[in-house]
Parts: C-alpha cells; sequence; structure tokens
C-alpha cells in the first residue's frame, strides 16, 4: 500500500528547516537560549500572600552543604553554599534568597554561573553548556562563595532575627524570614532539605547547630564543627550558636541522642530545667506519637541575647533559662512546626496552637490546671478575639495571640467533638504520622480530621477557625 500524503509535509519541513535555521537560531540567542535548550527563569517568589518575595520558583532544594567560617571578634562570616536542588520546570536561570553579604563567585553543575543581586534576591544564570542539566526532573548543584558582616533583620514584629550578635558570639535565628541572612537558599517553609553544616570558630569558641554532631577538631589553632540534619528541615528552623558554652551529650532511653549548649552565666539556672528534657521528650511522645528526630536538646543564651525562645530544629534556642511550660512549648514545635511544617505562613496556627495546647495539656498533667481552665482563661482573653487563626490580616499578626491562644482553643474544640480522650489523642498522632517530615496546611488539617472522624464540622470550622467574632463557649 501507498501512503503518498503522511510523508509529504514532513519531507517538506525538512527541506525548509535549513533555510529557516539562521533566523531560528538568531532569535533564540536574542532570548538567552542556546543549543536548542528552551529553560525559562524559576520565579523569583512563591506567592506566600504574607511574604510575596520569599522562597523561589523552579526548583526544589534535596540538601544545603555550608561551610562556614565565623570570627565574632571581627565580626565576619564567609561561607560556602552547595545547594543540591531539584529542577521542577527546564531552567535557564534561578533565584536563592540572600540578605546582606557580598557574593565572591557562584558556580552551577561546576561552571561559573553569571550572578545578580538586587535587593534579597540573587539570581545564577549557569553557563550555556551545563543549562540541559537544568532540564525539568534533574538535580543539579549550585556552589555560591560569600562573605561579609552578616546582618540582624527587623521583621514584621519588630522582633530582631536573622544574625544576632551575642555577649560571646553569635547565634542565627530565622522565624520567619531571618535564614537569608547567613546563607543563600530556597527560604520558604515549603521548600525542606537535608543540611550538612560545617563551621569553623577562633578555638575556645563552640559552634552549635541543628542534628547531631558528627565531629569536632583543631585545625590550625581553629575548631572546626560539624553537624549534620539527615530529617527534612525548613530552613528558618536552621540555626548556628557560637559562644563560650559548657556542652553535655548523653542518650535516653528511648535511644535520642540529647546535646545542650549553655552560656556560663545561665548554667546553673537552666540545670534543673535541661535535666528534664527526656521526661518532657517521652511525655510529649505518648500525647503526639513517636519522636521525629534522631537528636534533640536545647541551646541557652543569655538574658538579653534575643527576645524570644525559637524551636529550631532538634535543639531549641532559649535567652536565657527556661521556664517548663516555654521548654514543653518549643519541644512541641519538634512535632508541630518542624515534623510537620505549615505550607505557608498563614498557616503557622499549627504550630502554635498545637505548642500551646501541648502547655495546657502539660499544666492538666503536672500542675493540676485542668484544661478546661486554660481554655476559659483564653477565651476570656480579649487579645485572642483580634482575628482568626486561620487568617492574620498581615505578615506583622502571624505570632500575635490568636495563633496561639485562638489556635489552641480550635484543637480543644475538635476534642470536644471527637468526645473520646483516646480517639482525640489517637487522632493527634495519626496527623504527625501523616505528614511526619512533610508540609500540611489548614485545608489538610479540617479535611483529615472530617475524614478521620467520619463528620461534617463545618460548623466549628467557622465559629472557631475562621469566624471574625467570638462564639459562644458551648
Ligand atoms: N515561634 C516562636 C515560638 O513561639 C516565637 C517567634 C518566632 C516569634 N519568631 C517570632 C514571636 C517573631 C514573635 C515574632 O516559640
Ligand atoms: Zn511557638
Amino acid at each position: 500500500m501507498d501512503h503518498p500524503l503522511p510523508d509529504r509535509p514532513a519531507r517538506r519541513a525538512a527541506r525548509a528547516r535549513p533555510l529557516l535555521a539562521p533566523a531560528l537560531a538568531l532569535a533564540l540567542l536574542g532570548a538567552g537560549c542556546t543549543g536548542g535548550v528552551h529553560g525559562t527563569p524559576g520565579a523569583a517568589g512563591l506567592r506566600d500572600p504574607y511574604f510575596p518575595g520569599l522562597g523561589n520558583g523552579g526548583y526544589d532544594v534535596t540538601h544545603y552543604g555550608l561551610t562556614l567560617d565565623v570570627d565574632p571578634a571581627a565580626d565576619r562570616l564567609r561561607g560556602t553554599a552547595r545547594i543540591t536542588a531539584r529542577a521542577t520546570q527546564d531552567l535557564s536561570a534561578f533565584h536563592l534568597d540572600l540578605f546582606g553579604l557580598d557574593v565572591e563567585r557562584a558556580t552551577v553543575e561546576g561552571r561559573p554561573a553569571a550572578v545578580n543581586r538586587a535587593g534579597k534576591e540573587l539570581t545564577l544564570r549557569p553557563a550555556a553548556e551545563v543549562e540541559e542539566r537544568l532540564r525539568e526532573g534533574r538535580t543539579f548543584t549550585a556552589v555560591v562563595r560569600y562573605a561579609g558582616s552578616p546582618r540582624t533583620v527587623t521583621d514584621a514584629e519588630g522582633e530582631e532575627e536573622g544574625w544576632l550578635r551575642t555577649a560571646d558570639g553569635a547565634v542565627a535565628l530565622g522565624e520567619p524570614t531571618g535564614s537569608m541572612a547567613w546563607f543563600p537558599g530556597n527560604h520558604h517553609p515549603s521548600d525542606k532539605a537535608a543540611y550538612d553544616v560545617e563551621i569553623t570558630v577562633p578555638e575556645g569558641l563552640t559552634a552549635v547547630s541543628n542534628g547531631e554532631l558528627v565531629s569536632r577538631r583543631t585545625v590550625d589553632g581553629r575548631a572546626v564543627h560539624r553537624w549534620r540534619t539527615a530529617e527534612p528541615m525548613a530552613s528558618h528552623l536552621a540555626t548556628v550558636a557560637v559562644g563560650r558554652f559548657r556542652t553535655r551529650q548523653s542518650v535516653t532511653a528511648d535511644g535520642i541522642r540529647l546535646f545542650t549548649a549553655v552560656d556560663p552565666a545561665s548554667a546553673v539556672a537552666s540545670e534543673e530545667v535541661l535535666d528534664r528534657i527526656p521526661a518532657v521528650l517521652a511525655w510529649s511522645a505518648k500525647k503526639f506519637g513517636p519522636y521525629p528526630f534522631r537528636s534533640a536538646g536545647a541551646v541557652v543564651e543569655r538574658k538579653g541575647d534575643s527576645s524570644y525562645a525559637l524551636e529550631t530544629q532538634n535543639r531549641p534556642v532559649f535567652p536565657g533559662p527556661p521556664g517548663i511550660r516555654l521548654l514543653v512549648h518549643e519541644l512541641a514545635h519538634q512535632w508541630f512546626g518542624n515534623s510537620v511544617t505549615p505550607a505557608a505562613w498563614r498557616d503557622v496556627w499549627l504550630n502554635e496552637g498545637f505548642a500551646t495546647y501541648a502547655e495546657w495539656l502539660w499544666a492538666a498533667d503536672h500542675e493540676g490546671a485542668p484544661v478546661e481552665e486554660s481554655f476559659a482563661a483564653a477565651y476570656a482573653d480579649d487579645r485572642n478575639w483580634a482575628f482568626p487563626p486561620a487568617g492574620p490580616p498581615a505578615a506583622v499578626d502571624l505570632f500575635d495571640p490568636p495563633v496561639y491562644g485562638r489556635g489552641a482553643m480550635v484543637v480543644h474544640r475538635v476534642r470536644l467533638a471527637v468526645d473520646d480522650d483516646r480517639a482525640f489523642f489517637a487522632l493527634v498522632r495519626g496527623w504527625t504520622k501523616a505528614h511526619r517530615h512533610g508540609n500540611a496546611s489548614t485545608g489538610d488539617f479540617t479535611a483529615y480530621v472530617e475524614e478521620k472522624t467520619g463528620r461534617d464540622l463545618t460548623e466549628l470550622w467557622d465559629a472557631w477557625l475562621y469566624g471574625t467574632s467570638r462564639p459562644p463557649a458551648d
């Protein structure tokens, strides 16, 4: 049989191509595309309504290898960030978030990349010969060398984050936007990654980070510390603390490795509360499910070194000796916030509501204060009713009382709706298990609760989670 027609257009096209090629090639060069790869630049932000420029589109980081040299006396940081990422589109260029600090050099796939800085956006354009290695689905590596005097960021709340100078060193706090002050990255909670952090400091100082201490040695009179975080971590939970710490290591009965670092000025007053970490972890695991990480601990700074505590992964940072309730709160965040991480900043009540509820549960089990009492106190507090927890009006409100107190009230109303404590705590453990090492949104939470209870809880969500006015207590 003869099929002349289908062949003809193809042959015609084949003949035509050489004639068109020079013009086409010129047009593509003009658009920045060469070698037949038609990538486009990744987005400069992830359109988080609270921080539209935060994070970047077009790739997903799988690993950060940070090599840092910190000299607190000179107020200098020198760093190399080795970023391994998977392209989620064909990329011709991509962004990283970086605040302050000077970029000295960048490579992508081992070749020098063109670097552009505009505010907090660092753009890398890979060399043409490696662009095909940034096609959708492929894993690539970018290396950025940078240095400078790292900046302290004043966040929307007026709180200081980023790189903070302490009495004897420095500490990095990243929630919600501070981590871009000490390393370039995809700084949005939705992109979690593993980390290897190597920090070199003058001898006599200790450098603490997240995860496990892999090694500590002295090289040319400088102390080199290597830390590894194997479980996924959101970048706002990454930390480095440099100072004259007293450190302690041990292992809990459950096999969790503990590392605490305490400023000598806080040492005596911290001892008793830090000794309770294994008991708090064991109590929390009964309520919330298995502890999600292989190591835990704390960093205790000196009063005034920062104005708030932060649930940095594995090892929360405290500005001075914490009370037991603050310890319970920050350790609860290891489940709520760190293992189950908000999909976007709007969902931060899933962190603070549960961490506050953990305090209520602790008070009920250890301080003779029934949860109903904590609920009633929160309910009576006008500050908790300024806005619904699922919808802070602006970035300045993200850590306001409704996110904490009213967030905890939402959790308690779910408990009342379930009306069976065994079923309620099974639901909570199921939640942390379902999203372990992942991200979750408010919609994921309400859908999960409705699915597990088999009930339509629209009224509960409308009244307690989304409503603008104080609903009747019963
Ligand atoms: N998430 C921290 C906690 O509750 C507190 C926190 C982090 C915070 N960043 C903030 C509070 C900015 C106010 C402003 O443990
Ligand atoms: Zn908190």
